[in-house]
């Protein structure tokens, strides 16, 4: 995904709108190290981005706007504290460009859900302006510029499957043959703070509640090789999983709802409380959304596909 051909070169003078679609981010494995001395902890993760997409539309404007539909329309502040703000004027900043943009964004991806949908948000920002402004950086600089807004968004830019490290903004491609994984996605009423269930985690290690392992995703890498759900599914992990349920008991419950068909693999997303399955194929995905949806237990459940590509100009 980092080859430069598959860079979108924006097309000269373009006037009309740009529309770009970013998925949401799972994590297939999530190991938490130490909590360093700016306030972040060193991670060793692998990100998956699932086809669940958020859309921005960018549109040339006399100055810099944002409107929403859809998740979170009404509750997410779209002042300057928007991340989608926030990487516009970074990128305007860097580029030397007036931070003019009308932007509109439709919302699919729930908010505080562990999904990284703000962050995805960002880096649809950055693809769509830099298209409108015709700033042309490569994926690369965008993925710099994308680090100081959050530290999923380079993976939003960049997509497919990626080891994450650092506090998760230095990215790389995981290389494994072409397959397409089946999952559900079980989204919950209300979010979670991510600093919250960080700070869970740490106070559970300080009293011996949780221990740090090793962050290695070895087992992981070699089940994505071998392209067979049951064992991949053996090898999810998610140090923020115990924090999560910690502080919403009900996901316990939740993540064994689909145990009656047989779901591989349930995992709490990231800092949750979305929860996510991985199932055989697209029929059995189907079965899990039935039993989620009638169980109670979640909002609602949705089947995606993974891998799919980072913020893209559509
Ligand atoms: O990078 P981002 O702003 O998205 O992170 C949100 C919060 O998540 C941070 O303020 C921090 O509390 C927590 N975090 C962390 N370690 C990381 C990433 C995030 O503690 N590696």
């Amino acid at each position: 995904p980092l080859d430069e051909a598959e860079v979108e070169r924006p097309r000269l003078g373009r006037l009309g709108p740009v529309r770009v679609r970013v998925p949401a981010k799972i994590n297939l494995h999530l190991r938490v190290g130490d909590l360093r001395a700016d306030g972040y902890h060193e991670l060793n993760t692998v990100y998956h981005a699932v086809s669940l997409y958020d859309e921005l539309t960018a549109r040339p404007g006399d100055t810099l706007a944002l409107t929403m539909e859809g998740e979170g329309a009404g509750h997410l502040p779209l002042d300057e504290s928007n991340l989608v703000v926030r990487a516009a004027r970074l990128l305007a900043e860097h580029t030397g460009r007036p931070p003019h943009a009308r932007l509109h964004l439709r919302k699919n991806i729930p908010i505080a859900g562990g999904l990284a949908g703000g962050s995805a948000d960002a880096a649809a920002a950055l693809v769509a302006c830099d298209a409108l402004w015709n700033t042309g950086l490569s994926r690369d600089r965008l993925a710099d510029l994308a680090a100081d807004i959050g530290s999923d968004v380079p993976f939003l830019v960049l997509g497919g499957t990626a080891l994450g490290t650092g506090r998760g903004e230095r990215v790389s491609p995981v290389l494994a043959p072409h397959h397409t994984w089946h999952w559900v996605l079980a989204f919950a009423e209300e979010g979670l703070s991510t600093p919250a269930v960080y700070a869970e985690l740490d106070h559970r290690r300080a009293n011996g509640i949780a221990d740090t392992v090793a962050g290695e995703p070895d087992t992981l890498l070699a089940a994505l090789r071998q392209r067979d759900p049951e064992i991949l599914a053996a090898t999810l992990v998610n140090d923020l999983q115990g924090p999560a349920i910690a502080l919403r008991p009900e996901l316990m419950r939740t993540l064994m709802a689909p145990d009656e068909v047989e779901a591989l693999g349930g995992i709490v997303s990231g800092s949750g409380p979305t929860c996510v399955f991985l199932a055989a194929d697209a029929r059995h995905a189907a079965e899990i959304v039935a039993v989620l949806e009638r169980s109670g237990l979640c909002r609602t459940a949705c089947a995606v596909t993974g891998p799919v590509p980072g913020a893209r100009v559509v």
